[in-house]
């Protein structure tokens, strides 16, 4: 006969219990810019600080055209100006992306879908084999037009340099395995699709479930996969299914009283308190650490960095 896999409460004591119990083995995440935004990255569709917004007071042809294939083409410089602030290495986890690594640590990650490409689950000290990052990721580089690769430590060297780095074979532009609009996502994203469906709980947290494919694979979810969706406001169909859970909250907040629920709370610091000692060892400064005010603010001043950085860019080429 087949388990039930309701769960009892619609809140997150309800998930606690179904976290807990036998019939939760394999949590599948769906990761959007919203879990890193208290590190103090901005996301993309926010209206006050989210990048499009901002990037829509400057004489670009549209905000989105930053990640436009044709777009860089014509002009890379307002790309690489906000890779260069972007870099990663400069940020530290959230607590969210502690608790992807405290889920892997119980033996309940199946799979973490992301759409990030700030690797923040990579630094949290989820194992590369659960990550999916279905945005591709600044860890490999290809010229644009005969394919070939770029050398890791160059591509470093220019980014953080201003440079915009040019084929040594070709003289073509070079990029970021990144995915731009136009582009297909990686095989492995492919791959990975049929995992969702093995999935005895789903959890999506801030995206705003607006870019395909990656949106879709909430509906490859069982029809009795419990779906808990964590992010500031009410995104996608979420919430139509039997045992859809919404939390409209903070995600940090959010797993924090999920995790003391689940009696996680102490493991849950103690993991996050080891990403700022990596942080350190690795010669950085946490770009913010805690206190969702003063995290907020610092995304702002970033976001404010970059829409400067990327204006006199463009003013400068006009
Ligand atoms: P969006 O900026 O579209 O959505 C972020 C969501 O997270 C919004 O619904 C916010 O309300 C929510 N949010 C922000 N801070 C949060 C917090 N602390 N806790 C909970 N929720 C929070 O970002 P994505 O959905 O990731 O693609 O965007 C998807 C893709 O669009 C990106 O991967 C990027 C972009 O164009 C490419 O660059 C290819």
């Amino acid at each position: 006969m087949a388990r039930s896999k309701i769960i009892k409460g619609k809140d997150i004591p309800g998930l606690a219990e179904y976290i807990s119990s036998d019939k939760c083995q394999n949590i599948v995440l769906m990761l959007g810019a919203g879990v890193s935004t208290s590190a103090g990255i901005p996301d993309f569709r926010s209206p006050e600080t989210g990048l499009y917004a901002n990037l829509a007071r400057l004489k670009l042809p549209y905000p989105e055209a930053v990640f436009e294939i044709n777009f860089f083409r014509k002009n890379p410089v307002p790309f690489y100006t906000l890779a260069h602030e972007l870099y990663p290495g400069k940020f530290r986890p959230t607590i969210t992306h502690s608790f992807i690594r405290l889920l892997e640590r119980h033996r309940l990650l199946h799979t973490c879908f992301t759409q990030n490409i700030d690797t923040l689950e990579r630094r949290a000290g989820v194992p590369d084999d659960k990550i999916i990052e279905a945005h591709g990721s600044f860890a490999s580089q290809h010229c644009i037009d005969c394919r070939a690769s770029y050398d890791d430590a160059e591509m470093e060297r220019q980014i953080l340099a201003k440079e915009i780095p040019k084929c040594t074979r070709c003289k073509g532009l070079v990029k970021p395995d990144i995915v731009f609009f136009g582009e297909n996502l990686p095989d492995e994203f492919i791959k990975a699709i049929p995992n969702v469906a093995k999935a005895d709980l789903l959890i999506i947290m801030g995206t705003s479930l607006t870019v395909h494919p990656f949106a879709g694979l909430a509906e490859r979810a069982g029809a009795s996969c419990p779906r808990v969706l964590i992010n500031l406001d009410q995104v996608g169909n979420i919430g139509k299914r039997p045992n859809d859970i919404v939390l409209l909250d903070k995600c940090d907040e959010v797993v924090r009283k999920l995790c003391r629920e689940l009696g996680w709370e102490d493991e849950l610091m103690a993991l996050w308190a080891q990403t700022e000692a990596k942080a350190a060892w690795d010669g950085e400064e946490p770009e913010a650490v805690s206190g969702a005010t003063e995290e907020e603010a610092t995304a702002e001043d970033l976001m404010g960095t970059i829409t400067d950085a990327i204006g006199r860019q463009l003013n400068l080429e006009d």
